[in-house]
């Protein structure tokens, strides 16, 4: 691939054109970012580019116009600066130069310039930049999926003698003017992923975590749209920063009405400091564009989805002892679990807290990864044997990143419990935080973690943090340590699972605190939140899948009373929400009623029958102006099959709901319209049928234009819809 600067590249995937801007040495600057400009000559692309371009007395000095990737103070732009730092004082505000662009991908002419231009479809853009006076190199990376999704990064370089102090390094993405409404997510412990939305104004609407994890109030994925955008309709940017540490996301307009969506990591002072030839590689910051939020998420989807990595359909049902019983390990009450499970059809086991150490509680023994001798006197092989006799996988919960004060690894190793100032951080669930940033204390991790995993036959862990790292330094100057832990915990997932091939890990985080593209690049699924109630998860999952698919939301059934919110639902509703995501059980079955098992084993049978479906079709979430019912779906790509919820999530002031649009489906075909009864008697329905039982196959112009009327669904009840082309 010939490498070039002074060009222009016009990159097309799935419906998005991106005009990235590397003429005359400057910086990569997205020049547009939107819907396909189709076929442009080399020509058109220009005039594209200058058509946008602000004349007058700046450019005229031969300074770019318009914010680069990563937004330069010497072209005059006031907004936030992509790099922030100083050497003592100097180099604070570098002009970079670009020595070499490289194209690779589907480029055509193999990436040659024609006329000035480079034109292609899925590729990645390189671009090497200098600034000998600042003594800083940089390397950006631009890439646009098959699917459309655009993603970057950058590395800076200390090419100088002395050592450059960064504070910030954050890209951003220009959004045009007509987006003026921003939308992303707030929450809390055991409600995660709560939508807010407001208007994009003069100023910055900034959304910093500074958990050291994602958090459960993390932004997840920022909009911004035309004002009144929903799930079909309205064209929308969006960003994610794909960092489980310590992060940014913001969305900028200036006086001049400019306007950004941008991210990177956040540092804390001090933290990244580059000695002469260091350098530090940002997060990436993904680009979503659409019309609808539904085709942001899908773009999303897509791209996990095309990994070769990613988890294949039949994503085994789970039951997690959690919810059955805490922490009260008694091998007999967990083996009876287990052949409850088997009978019922579960596929996967996974013993969650409370097997290692004195952990008896959550006061002690976290951080001493070896099976507690007092309730495991054979260790977890009785267990597991069993387990695997029944045909089941067997998985362990971890919390790796924690510590308790009295643990044998306390004890030996204060200096590796997380801290600065001379004090311990308040302290939160009785824990804090171990240091991965030190070498040794890492090795005691991963060998700890690997003895378990190399003497039992384990497929999968639940990798859990549950607490905020504050005040988190490295013993004893303190110097904070949030971006070392950070990045160590992603090796030390990447090293176990190179040396444990097909282990599956899960990210839990106080439920669901650590849901983020950095993260699930090396996990397979996100447990979304502690709060198994249907009419929370109605919501949280509604708004998890904005970034993440079905097939990697951890979705359970739990016991009839809610043990979060105390709330009590029918099975039905409990499973008629779970199907849409990867199932699992987390109740105690022996409490359970012989009715209910057996409406239980047939819910799981549904979802194994239609899992290709569930978790491998397009999401579709439906508008509805009536806030009490919420309607989503999931259609097949061949659009043959669907299967829609319709949720009562509240009670409407009118008595009977209007009709639902299902979108997605194909106005081409017609289909038959069956209601999914796992137990007629327990299906919530109230007085009537939810539709007619007798509806002959309906085109699916009529689905999608005029819709279904569903009747008579009562309040925290779902009525599940199949769709079969005929
Ligand atoms: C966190 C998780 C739970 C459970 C407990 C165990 O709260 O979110 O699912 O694993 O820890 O202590």
């Amino acid at each position: 691939m010939p490498e070039r600067t002074d060009c222009l590249i016009h990159l097309r995937a799935e419906g998005v054109s991106v005009i990235i801007d590397c003429t005359a040495g400057r910086l990569p600057a997205i020049a547009y970012w939107g819907g396909d400009l189709g076929a442009l000559s080399a020509a058109d692309v220009t005039a594209v580019v200058a058509s946008g371009a602000t004349p007058g007395p700046i450019a005229d000095q031969g300074v770019p116009t318009g914010p680069a990737l990563l937004p330069e103070h010497w072209t005059t732009w006031t907004g936030r600066p992509g790099l922030s730092g100083s050497r003592a004082g100097t180099a604070w505000s570098p002009k970079f130069t670009s020595s070499s662009v490289a194209v690779t991908g589907d480029v055509a002419d193999d990436g040659v310039i024609t006329d000035g231009v480079i034109i292609g479809g899925r590729a990645v853009v390189e671009v090497r930049a200098a600034d000998p006076v600042a003594e800083l190199e940089l390397s950006i990376t631009i890439e646009l999926t098959a699917g459309g999704l655009l993603r970057s990064r950058a590395e800076v370089i200390n090419t100088g003698a002395e050592s450059y102090q960064l504070n910030d390094l954050v890209l951003a993405y220009p959004v045009p003017e007509r987006a003026r409404e921003l939308l992303d997510f707030a929450g809390r412990w055991a409600k995660e992923r709560t939508p807010q939305r407001r208007e994009l104004i003069v100023g910055t609407h900034l959304r910093e975590g500074r958990r050291g994890r994602t958090g459960a109030d993390a932004a997840t994925v920022l909009h911004a749209g035309v004002p009144g955008f929903g799930f079909a309709d309205g064209e929308l940017w969006a960003v994610h920063t794909a960092w489980s540490g310590n992060h940014t996301h913001y969305a900028e307009r200036l006086a001049t009405g400019e306007q950004v969506l941008g991210g990177g990591e956040l540092l804390l002072p001090g933290e990244v400091r580059l000695a002469s030839g260091e350098s530090y590689t940002s997060p990436w910051l993904y680009g979503s564009h659409g019309v609808g939020l539904d085709q942001v998420a899908r773009r999303f989807h897509r791209y996990l989805r095309s990994r070769d990595r990613h988890p294949a359909a039949d994503r085994p049902v789970t039951l997690n002892v959690w919810e059955a019983v805490y922490f009260d390990h008694d091998a007999d009450r967990l083996i009876d679990l287990a052949e409850r499970a088997a009978r019922l059809g579960v596929e996967r086991y996974v013993l969650d807290d409370g097997w290692f150490g004195s952990r008896r509680d959550d006061k002690s023994g976290l951080g001493d990864w070896t099976v507690s001798p007092d309730v495991w006197p054979d260790g977890l092989h009785p267990l597991i044997n069993r387990v695997r006799e029944l045909g089941m996988e067997f998985g362990l919960w971890f919390e790796p990143e924690m510590i308790n004060l009295d643990s044998d690894v306390a004890r030996a190793h204060p200096e590796w419990v997380m801290a600065t100032g001379d004090r311990l951080p308040v302290e939160h669930r009785q824990q804090q935080v171990i240091n991965l940033g030190i070498p040794e204390c890492y090795a005691y991790l991963r060998d700890a973690i690997s003895a378990i995993l190399d003497e039992y036959p384990i497929g999968y862990l639940k990798w859990d943090h549950n607490r905020d790292l504050i005040d988190s330094g490295t013993s004893p100057e303190g110097r904070p340590g949030v971006h070392a832990q950070t990045d160590a915990v992603y090796r030390l997932i990447d090293e176990l699972k190179a040396a444990h091939p097909g282990l599956e890990i899960e990210s839990c985080s106080s439920g669901g605190a650590r849901v983020d593209l950095g993260i699930l690049e090396r996990t397979d699924r996100v447990w979304v939140s502690d709060c198994i109630d249907p009419l929370e998860r109605q919501q949280m999952n509604r708004w998890t899948t904005q970034l993440v698919p079905p097939e990697l939301m951890g979705s359970h059934i739990a016991s009839g009373r809610s043990h979060t919110t105390g709330r009590r639902h029918d099975l039905s509703f409990r499973a008629g929400t779970a199907v849409f995501g990867h199932l699992g059980i987390e109740w105690d079955l022996a409490e359970a009623t012989e009715a209910e098992l057996t409406e239980l084993g047939g819910w799981i049978e549904f979802y194994k029958a239609e899992r290709e479906l569930l978790l491998r079709g397009d999401l579709v979430r439906v508008d509805f102006a009536d806030e009490s019912v919420y309607a989503h779906g999931v259609v097949a790509p061949d659009r043959r099959r669907a299967i829609f919820a319709v949720a009562a999530v509240g009670r409407s002031e009118v008595s009977a709901i209007g009709r639902i649009p299902l979108r997605g489906l194909d106005p081409e075909l017609r289909y038959r319209i069956e209601p999914v009864l796992i137990d007629p008697a327990a299906a919530g329905r109230g007085r009537d049928p939810w539709f007619a039982d007798d509806l002959p196959a309906i085109p699916g112009t009529a689905l999608i234009g005029a819709g279904l009327r569903i009747s008579d669904l009562r309040p925290e009840h779902v009525a599940l819809i199949r769709l079969t082309a005929v």
